[in-house]
């Protein structure tokens, strides 16, 4: 125990406090965790590491930061108005834990209606485990950087996808980009879901022209033909409940 406190502790350095090595170490002991190695990101919201399971698979440890006033108040439009999150004291602490849970169930959600995204495995405090996408701890590239070869298709599935994710999953992702999408050998795998919201949110109908808005200029900057987001929203809008 005493050395894996002290290997977790030179991994985290000194950006998280002495509860999140606490967390951390409590998931090894329930057998989530086996291995904590290097930051695959660094972000100013959360840290993402590289980890394995007992079994030696990879994992995906994005640890949220304690953090300042200024998150809590961009943050707080996505969780009030979600019913899951009521009466969930959101001060402190229990704010960061509480947009940790939402990223896991965001995540289960769409999982469960089969949108590509990485399986949840286990969320604790302010840490979420889940799968991970690219290999030997080098996350498969963003699609800002890594443009498909046949871009009318690729664009084409982002489509479906956003479609079911809304109609089937009753979700909008609400942070859709080329930043928060990973190409894995030609597949488009979304993350980055904290900021998800459910359909039935006050703000979900902005959200998703939005999430379209950025999609289509991303495409259309790639020379493909999208036609007007506007469209596309409205199509989605004209199906919601
Ligand atoms: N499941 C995963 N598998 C592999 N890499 C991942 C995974 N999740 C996140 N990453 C890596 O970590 C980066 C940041 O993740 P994410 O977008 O979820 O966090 P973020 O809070 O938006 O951080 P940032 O502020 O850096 O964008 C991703 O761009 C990706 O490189
Ligand atoms: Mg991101």
């Amino acid at each position: 125990m005493a050395e894996k406190d002290s290997s977790v502790r030179e991994v985290l350095e000194d950006v998280f406090d002495q509860r999140t090595v606490l967390a951390v170490l409590h998931l090894m002991n329930r057998g989530v965790l086996a291995k904590l190695y290097g930051t695959v990101s660094t972000g100013k919201e959360a840290r993402v590491y590289w980890g394995k399971d007992r079994d030696g698979r990879d994992l995906a440890v994005k640890i949220y930061l304690i953090v300042t006033a200024e998150f809590r108040r961009g943050r707080l439009k996505y969780i009030l108005g979600d019913p899951r999150f009521e009466g969930a004291s959101l001060r402190g602490r229990e704010l960061i834990y509480a947009w940790a849970r939402k990223e896991y169930r965001n995540l289960r959600r769409a999982s469960q209606f089969g949108i590509p995204c990485p399986k949840p495995i286990a969320v604790y405090e302010n840490i979420l485990v889940m799968e991970f996408i690219g290999r030997d701890g080098v996350p498969a590239p963003l699609l800002k950087d890594s443009p498909p070869s046949r871009p009318y298709e690729a664009f084409r599935e982002l489509q479906s996808y956003i479609e079911r994710m809304v109609l089937e999953a009753g979700l909008v992702h609400a942070d859709l980009s080329e930043y928060n999408i990973l190409v894995e050998d030609d597949r488009l795998v979304i993350i980055d879901w904290g900021s998800a919201v459910l359909s039935s949110h006050p703000n979900a109908e902005e959200f998703l022209l939005n999430d379209i808005r950025n999609v289509y200029r991303f495409f259309r900057e790639l020379g493909v033909d999208t036609g007007r987001p506007e469209e596309f929203f409205e199509h989605i809008r004209s199906q919601m409940r």
